[in-house]
């Protein structure tokens, strides 16, 4: 006797509340109920004879992936903007669309920007880590003194949406912008910000915001050398992983030559180099950009919606291009 067919859709983590219902009210679903990523082996089983998965940043979707899932599979919806997860070109030969989540996490990953901003360049962690620790302190005209923004120059690496939502609070500090991206924008949408070439932009940017995704070209774009074009005692914020060399920012913490960074994404996620850890000046968090319920939710629903979309013989709304 032949096995039915598993659940048509199989969704990897728990979405935020509100998302599952979307889909459950239409197919059935298998759901990782477990708050946990699925190792390997559990997610080449769970995938098998599926038509649609819901994957996040942590499954790996390869040759491999798409081998265990089966020729039936039609559409791999992910449940982030980033994509760097998935072999594009496998899925493509497979003529298996991939989708993301553009835009629904543009306010909540640059609110999280300039709270990173914000927190290095003004000690923030320090501050917190000092009081935590019960180390005796007290005011004094000289204690944790910080980077006053008003005035000084940002630069944002990669003016896509993400860096065109920093860029417009920036107006909020009196911070003047720079920007760097293959192209210049046109002017409504540069947010007042002015392009430069790259090495320009570096060497005057005393705070670079890097928003740029993490691609073949931008793949540790920021190293030892090009960190060394920022000014003396510059700010890094890192909201990509890959881009900034995770290594070479903790040396440039350490020898003085920048005076704070904050990271959010890290390349080798969960895991974050030991290097960085030991530099107080580093605001260091998990991946936090677009965590809030709304946006959660709303990532969650266009995901959903991608997959609604295909399985009903339809065409999907955020394709990711090869
Ligand atoms: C964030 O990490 C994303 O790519 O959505």
């Amino acid at each position: 006797m032949n096995t039915p067919p598993p659940p048509p859709v199989l969704v990897t983590r728990q979405p935020a509340p509100g998302v599952m219902a979307r889909l459950t009210d239409r197919y059935a679903v298998t759901l990782n109920e477990a708050d946990r990523d699925l190792d390997r082996a559990e997610l080449l089983a769970a995938v098998h004879g599926r038509r649609a998965v819901l994957t996040t940043l942590n499954n790996r979707v390869d040759a491999e992936f798409l081998d265990a899932a089966g020729p039936q599979l039609e559409i791999v919806a992910n449940h982030a903007v980033g994509y760097h997860n998935i072999d594009l070109a496998a899925c493509a030969d497979r003529g298996v669309p991939v989708t993301n989540t553009p835009g629904v996490l543009t306010t909540a990953t640059a609110e999280t920007t300039w709270a990173l901003l914000l927190a290095a360049a003004r000690r923030l962690g320090e501050g917190e880590r000092l009081l935590r620790s019960g180390t005796p302190w007290t005011w004094g005209p000289n204690f944790l003194l910080g980077l006053e923004l008003a005035g000084t120059p940002l630069g944002v690496l990669g003016m896509g949406r993400i860096g065109q939502a920093v860029a417009r609070r920036a107006r909020a500090f009196d911070m003047p912008v720079g920007y760097h991206n293959r192209r210049a924008l046109p002017p409504e949408q540069a947010e007042g910000a002015q392009w430069k070439p790259l090495e320009d932009l570096l060497a005057t940017s005393t705070v670079l915001v890097v928003t740029c995704p993490c691609t073949e070209e931008t793949r540790h774009l920021l190293d030892a050398r090009r960190l060394a074009l920022l000014p003396p005692g510059a700010v890094v914020i890192s909201m990509t992983a890959g881009v900034v060399d995770e290594e070479a920012l903790a040396a440039a913490l350490e020898s003085g030559a920048l005076f704070a960074a904050a990271v959010d994404n890290f390349e080798h996620e969960p895991s974050v180099p030991s290097a960085l850890l030991a530099q107080e000046r580093a605001v260091l968090v998990p991946h936090l950009g677009s965590a809030t319920v709304r946006t959660r939710q709303a990532m969650g629903g266009l995901a959903v919606d991608n997959i609604l979309a295909v399985l009903d013989g339809g065409e999907p709304l955020t394709p990711v291009k090869l």
